[in-house]
């Protein structure tokens, strides 16, 4: 009878583990207790958690001024709370690998504990022992929206990793909330056990502890207009919150950026909805070079709701992820009987940032990714066409992928160039596309490759909050003035199309592991400048793919690394503009097709031999 008893308990505690651990909607705030290492100054502490100085500071009003914290005190850092693929309340921010770094030092200082070794192994690929430079990481971090059973009087919860010293009771005069109702919220957590995470009520910007808001979910329901059982005054109190500080984070953002630019939330939903109906003529010639999508769909971006893009996810799920980008997770789906990537991203929508939107839909170019349309319900995602055949990179370099053949790599180059072309000289306004890179060329069923995300810097530049401080790039890409200087022009595309060059030369990545005698990592640019300044005239050979065996046409090689290097000289304006180098890789196409047509007919000319 007892083990019965007991079994049945132990079935109900993994129930109710169970049910703890999945969530339908997260909440606009949480909390991260940041424990300060020596030498940190806010700024970096603000870039690793997403965020700005003087929005850390709203929660923090022990901080002085900007220039003085204090190593070894902790402050609250605001971040907002996500339920991750319906499966717990956290936040992935991304981290940039700088040399040295570790998962351990990732996790115990530049995360000062609020994610754990553990979890950034489960949700990264990286070797643990080498850890990629440049590349970023994945940091999930757990958070709390409160909990109704436990109490409604605290709707803002911290993220709080337990050091060494703390215990129960100081925790409990710290926040002068109660033993008994910490412990109620962190069941079985032993308070002094020096690591861990607890969840302790936290006090919003004006100082004081707001209470859950009454509604079915905690917090939560700010994001949903539509949930009912929430007062219009919390609403326009969510709305105005919310509004204020997403305009202090854009102002701060768009200081440092000496632009003039203001950022405005749009506080509810219809206002959202007119301002994208109402048609604002728009100047890019929406010149379709792909009849099929020649129509009333063209120019019209269409508005998903959430309930469609979660059911054709299969709620987003794991299955159903395509990529990871910078800014988002990617999904795959068919929506109304179309093939659709749908792109997560960070961040919430402004007005700029669908103005910019209504501007993007018409851009039409049969070498750039369509955006078929948008969703703005709890956070923003962007719907474009499925490209079928992967990345360029998965090509390049992926095992179970067949060898390009080099004809299929010019296509490839040519394709891409013409789409780059046309946004830096056929659209109005002229787009720089900032973070071209080999998995942002796309490649479909008949291997024609298609630029996306082009538009997506100039979005997020407009839009707001998450936006990172530091440049928008992929190392490995960026020309010198760009990364040392910040100078942006369609040179810096130039730059990193040439590095995609050497990529489809040589197969290898835009940053190589390490060079043969420095053991450092280098970009694949400099490795081509060291090995072609090697006096053996052979030395071309030892760069070319060997997935290619020798089915190459050297002179085609040869101009193709001739047209890559000049792409990438250091002084941007040396560098030739997209135009010319589609008129050279079009010259280019018709010698590798010569080629092609020459080692087909051979073939063909062998096996009419041989029938005969
Ligand atoms: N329209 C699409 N069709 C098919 N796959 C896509 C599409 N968009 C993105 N992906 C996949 O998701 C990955 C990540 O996308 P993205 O967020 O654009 O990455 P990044 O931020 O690295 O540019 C891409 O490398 C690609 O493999
Ligand atoms: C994180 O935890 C490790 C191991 O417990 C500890 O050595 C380190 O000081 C902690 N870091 C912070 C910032 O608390
Ligand atoms: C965070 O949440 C995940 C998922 O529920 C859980 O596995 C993990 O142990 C939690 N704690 C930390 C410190 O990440």
């Amino acid at each position: 009878m007892e083990k019965k008893i007991e079994f049945l308990f132990t079935v109900l505690i993994i129930y109710l583990g169970l049910v703890e651990s999945t969530c339908k909607k997260g909440c606009d705030l949480a909390l991260a207790s940041y424990y300060i290492y020596p030498g940190a100054t806010l700024l970096d502490i603000a870039i690793k958690l997403h965020t700005t100085p003087p929005n850390i500071m709203n929660y923090n009003p022990q901080i002085p001024n900007e220039n003085s914290i204090d190593s070894g005190s902790r402050i609250n850092i605001p971040f907002s709370c996500d339920c991750i693929n319906g499966d717990y309340l956290g936040h992935s921010f991304s981290y940039q690998i700088e040399s040295g770094d570790t998962y351990i030092s990732i996790a115990g200082t530049d995360y000062a504990n609020l994610t754990s070794v553990d979890r950034l192994k489960s949700s990264n690929d990286y070797p643990s022992t080498n850890l990629p430079v440049g590349r970023d990481v994945n940091v999930p971090v757990n958070c709390s929206c409160g909990d109704s059973s436990v109490s409604k009087e605290y709707g803002l919860f911290v993220t709080y990793p337990l050091r060494v010293g703390d215990s129960l009771n100081s925790i409990a005069r710290q926040t002068n909330v109660s033993a008994s109702l910490l412990q109620q919220y962190n069941p079985g957590v032993n308070f002094g056990a020096g690591n861990g995470i607890v969840f302790i009520p936290g006090r919003d910007r004006n100082g004081k502890y707001p209470p859950l808001s009454s509604g079915s979910s905690p917090n939560g329901s700010s994001r949903k207009p539509t949930s009912r059982g929430i007062s219009p005054g919390v609403i326009v109190g969510i709305c105005m919150a919310i509004g204020v500080s997403v305009s202090l984070v854009s102002w701060y953002l768009v200081y440092i950026r000496r632009k003039k630019k203001k950022e405005a939330l749009l506080s509810n939903q219809s206002e959202l909805k007119s301002r994208l109906a109402e048609d604002v003529p728009v100047q890019p010639e929406a010149v379709t070079s792909n009849p099929k999508h020649l129509g009333v769909a063209v120019d019209k971006l269409v508005e998903f709701s959430y309930e469609e893009l979660a059911n054709v996810t299969d709620n987003f799920s794991l299955a159903n992820k395509i990529g990871q980008g910078g800014f988002g997770a990617v999904y795959y789906g068919e929506l109304r009987g179309e093939k659709a990537a749908i792109k997560k991203m960070d961040m919430q929508a402004t007005r700029e940032f669908l103005a910019e939107l209504k501007v993007l839909a018409h851009v039409h170019h049969l070498n750039l990714v369509r955006l078929i349309g948008y969703c703005v319900e709890g956070s923003l995602f962007l719907v474009y066409e499925y490209i079928e055949n992967g990345n360029l990179s998965q090509h390049l370099r992926g095992s179970e992928r067949a060898v390009l053949p080099w004809h299929a790599r010019v296509q490839i180059a040519l394709d891409s160039a013409r789409g780059l072309e046309y946004i830096h000289e056929h659209t109005v306004p002229v787009y720089i596309h900032r973070d071209i890179k080999s998995p942002n060329i796309l490649i479909d069923n008949n291997f024609h490759a298609k630029v996306a995300d082009f538009g997506l810097t100039k979005l997020l530049e407009v839009g707001n909050a998450s936006l990172p401080t530091r440049l928008v790039g992929t190392f490995g890409y960026m020309p010198p003035e760009y990364a040392q200087l910040g100078d942006v022009s369609p040179k810096v595309d130039v730059y990193a199309f040439g590095v995609v060059l050497f990529e489809l030369i040589s197969g290898k990545e835009a940053v190589v592991k390490e060079n043969r005698s420095t053991l450092q990592p280098q970009g694949l640019a400099a490795l081509f400048e060291e090995v072609l300044s090697e006096s053996d005239p052979n030395s071309i050979c030892k760069l070319v793919d060997p997935r290619l065996g020798e089915d190459y046409p050297l002179d085609s090689v040869l101009k193709m690394v001739e047209l890559a290097r000049s792409c990438t000289q250091e002084n941007p304006e040396n560098r030739p503009s997209m135009r010319s180098v589609v008129v050279a890789l079009m010259s280019f196409t018709s010698t590798t097709r010569n080629w092609d047509i020459g080692f087909l007919d051979e073939h063909s000319l062998g096996s009419r031999v041989s029938g005969r």
